[in-house]
C-alpha cells in the first residue's frame, strides 16, 4: 500500500501527529509525508491512500489546505482511499466562556475535509477524527499520539 500524508501546521503539533501516523503506518505502507507547501496533485500518482491534516483556523482548515484540494482535479481522488483529520484546541484549556462556547458550536477542520475529499471521487478510508492541542500552541494533549496512531492503523484492513 501507498499513501501520501499531506498536512499544514504553524506550531508543529500537526505535523507531529502526521509523523506518529507515519510511524505506525510503516509495517503495512510505503507512507511519504510533505507539507503542503511542497505538495500539489502530481504527487498522487500511484498513491492507495491519501490522509490530509489541517490544524483547525476558525472552524475551518487552514487556506492552503483548501488551496491543494482546489488543484486536484474533479474526480481526481477516484481509486484512492481518502481519511482527514485536525487538530483542534482542547475546550478545557480555554479560560474564557464565551470563547468556549464559540469552539464547542462552531466546527472543526476533518468533516468538512473529509467532505471535500470524498467530493473528489476519494474512497471513505476513515471517519474524520480530530486530535487535542492546550491552547493555541500545543503541546498535544496527553494520549493522542498514540490515539492518532490508532486511528490510522484503521487502515491496515
Ligand atoms: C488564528 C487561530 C484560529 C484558531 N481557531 C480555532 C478554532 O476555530 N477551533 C479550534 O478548536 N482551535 C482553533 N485554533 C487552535 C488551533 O487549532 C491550534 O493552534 C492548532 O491545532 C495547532 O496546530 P499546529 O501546531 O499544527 O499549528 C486556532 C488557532 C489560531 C492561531
Amino acid at each position: 500500500m501507498k499513501a501520501l500524508i499531506v498536512y499544514d501546521s504553524y506550531f508543529g503539533n500537526t505535523e507531529q501527529v502526521a509523523r506518529e501516523m507515519e510511524k505506525s503506518m510503516k509495517p503495512f505502507a510505503e507512507v511519504n509525508v510533505l507539507h503542503v507547501k511542497d505538495a500539489g496533485p502530481n504527487n498522487l500518482d500511484g498513491m492507495d491512500v491519501l490522509i490530509l491534516g489541517s490544524p483547525t483556523r476558525r472552524f475551518s482548515p487552514t487556506p492552503p489546505i483548501k488551496e491543494f484540494l482546489q488543484k486536484i482535479p474533479p474526480r481526481g481522488l477516484k481509486g484512492i482511499k481518502t481519511a482527514a483529520f485536525d487538530t483542534r484546541i482542547d475546550v478545557n484549556t480555554i479560560k474564557s466562556g464565551f470563547l468556549r462556547f464559540l469552539v464547542r458550536t462552531g466546527g472543526y477542520a476533518a468533516k468538512p475535509l473529509s467532505r471535500r475529499l470524498k467530493r473528489k471521487g476519494g474512497k471513505n478510508g476513515l471517519p474524520p477524527a480530530g486530535f487535542l492541542v492546550a491552547g493555541t500552541e500545543g503541546p498535544l494533549m496527553e494520549g493522542e499520539a498514540e490515539r492518532a496512531a490508532a486511528w490510522v492503523a484503521g487502515l491496515n484492513v
